[in-house]
């Protein structure tokens, strides 16, 4: 039963062509609205996927923008760049622009602003084939290499949130010498090491190992490796659908499971109409290897490793059956880590492993109420959180 519930609620996220939610022009129609310009720039990667990113500006400052180094900005799983942008008080990646950096929207592969590809077309398998490690030494990298590369800076900061915190970490301990070229990264709940399931990860643990060819089925389901960008309800609230449901005994447990997911058991959200905000754009695209690579993770012992493909060609890859863990000890670029501490993705004790597992981490700001969502839809983000990045930043001025 359990099986077939996930397989139909997974075609039915597949419903809609992912190509159709590809509107170039969202974050600049916000950006403007708020008084700003964000420019788009297509960043190539070395195999061939072309990324789309944003650099910001405000053309009517009283100082000239920009007279700082570049930021580059990361976004989590299933979404991507308007992540940053679709909150207009307490905005992190404006207020850094008022500050006179330069800042730049990244998007991985799989977003709706990377589904472009020199040669392979995103409705083949091959496009889907990637995980957040490729995310990391692709398209990190290409993107760290642009920015520096049009700004004329010899190093840029960069502002990374749960999966851009993974790529970020897998770029700098695969390829060390990117650590030159950061000066100093925040990190947003940093997933990396799920030794600790909390909430329904526990759950999602137990199905995994209920059914250990759930990955097959996945892929199956999904016509191939991508999950698609809209829930069927994300154009509806949460807060009203839920109270609705609650009589429907099949969606009232599913109901809760979201809202405690989205808005934290003690609710510590701005307001309903942020986190209806975030619910039209996550999730949004992304492969269905990006989400088994963690899923190896939280279904074995939680070690930060690479992708499982199978002992026979783990082989061949690692020269081991098993995939190796990355080497954190190889980063030597500061760090300055915020978690949450009702973050039951990246728990407080994982969070406490990557702290001790990285050499170069400088501060670990514990936020009190916050869960993993709160960073973006979060109330009280200006002092908790927006003030002290900036100070870590200036710091290095
Ligand atoms: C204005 O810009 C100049 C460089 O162009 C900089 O030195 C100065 O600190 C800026 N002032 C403020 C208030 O940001
Ligand atoms: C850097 O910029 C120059 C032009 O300014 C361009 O020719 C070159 O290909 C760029 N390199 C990279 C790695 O983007
Ligand atoms: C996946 O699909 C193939 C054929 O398209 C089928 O042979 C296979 O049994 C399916 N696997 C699962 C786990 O549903
Ligand atoms: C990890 O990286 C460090 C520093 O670069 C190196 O000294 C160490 O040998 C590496 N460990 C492994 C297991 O590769």
């Amino acid at each position: 039963m359990l099986p077939q519930f996930l397989t139909l609620t997974i075609t039915a996220l597949y419903c809609c062509n992912v190509l159709a939610s590809y509107q170039s022009s969202a974050v600049e129609k916000l950006a403007e609205m708020y008084g700003y310009h964000a420019d788009s720039h297509d960043v190539v990667t070395p195999d061939g996927y072309i990324l789309t990113i944003q650099r910001l500006s405000k053309p009517h400052a009283h100082n000239s923008s920009r007279h700082r180094s570049p930021v580059l900005v990361g976004h989590a799983l299933m979404a991507s760049s308007e992540l940053w942008i679709f909150r207009e008080d307490e905005n992190l990646a404006l207020q850094l622009v008022d500050h006179g950096f330069d800042v730049w929207l990244a998007n991985f592969r799989g977003t709706p602003y990377g589904v472009r590809h020199r040669t392979l077309s995103p409705k083949s398998h091959e496009f889907w084939d990637f995980s957040w490690h490729e995310n990391g030494v692709m398209d990190q990298a290409a993107m760290i290499d642009y920015v520096l590369n049009t700004t004329g800076h010899a190093r840029l900061f960069a502002l990374s949130y749960s999966m851009s915190c993974t790529a970020t970490m897998v770029l700098l301990s695969e390829r060390p010498e990117y650590n030159a070229k950061i000066i100093a990264n925040v990190f947003f709940a940093p997933a990396a090491f799920f030794k600790n399931p909390a909430g329904w990860w526990h759950l999602a643990k137990t199905l995994m190992n209920t059914f250990p060819d759930y990955a097959r089925r996945l892929r199956n389901a999904t016509g191939g490796y991508v999950i698609n960008d809209k829930l069927p309800f994300s154009d509806v609230s949460l807060t009203t659908l839920c109270p609705a449901a609650k009589s429907n005994t099949v969606f009232a447990p599913v109901c809760k499971m979201l809202s405690d997911f989205f808005e934290g058991k003690r609710s510590y959200l701005g307001s309903d109409k942020l986190l209806r905000g975030l619910t039209i754009r996550f999730p949004s695209g992304a492969s269905i290897r990006q989400g088994v690579h963690y899923a190896q993770s939280i279904q074995k012992d939680g070690e930060f490793r690479k992708y499982d493909f199978g002992s026979a060609r783990n082989f061949e890859l690692y020269g081991s059956s098993e995939p190796p863990s990355y080497n954190l000890t190889s980063i030597t670029s500061p760090i300055h880590i915020y978690c949450g501490l009702e973050d039951v993705t990246v728990s407080v004790k994982d969070c406490d492993v990557v702290s001790k597992a990285i050499p170069s981490i400088v501060s670990v700001h514990k936020v009190p109420r916050y869960n993993h969502f709160h960073f973006i839809v979060g109330n009280g983000l200006q002092e908790k959180v927006n003030k002290k990045v900036i100070a870590d930043f200036l710091s290095y001025l």
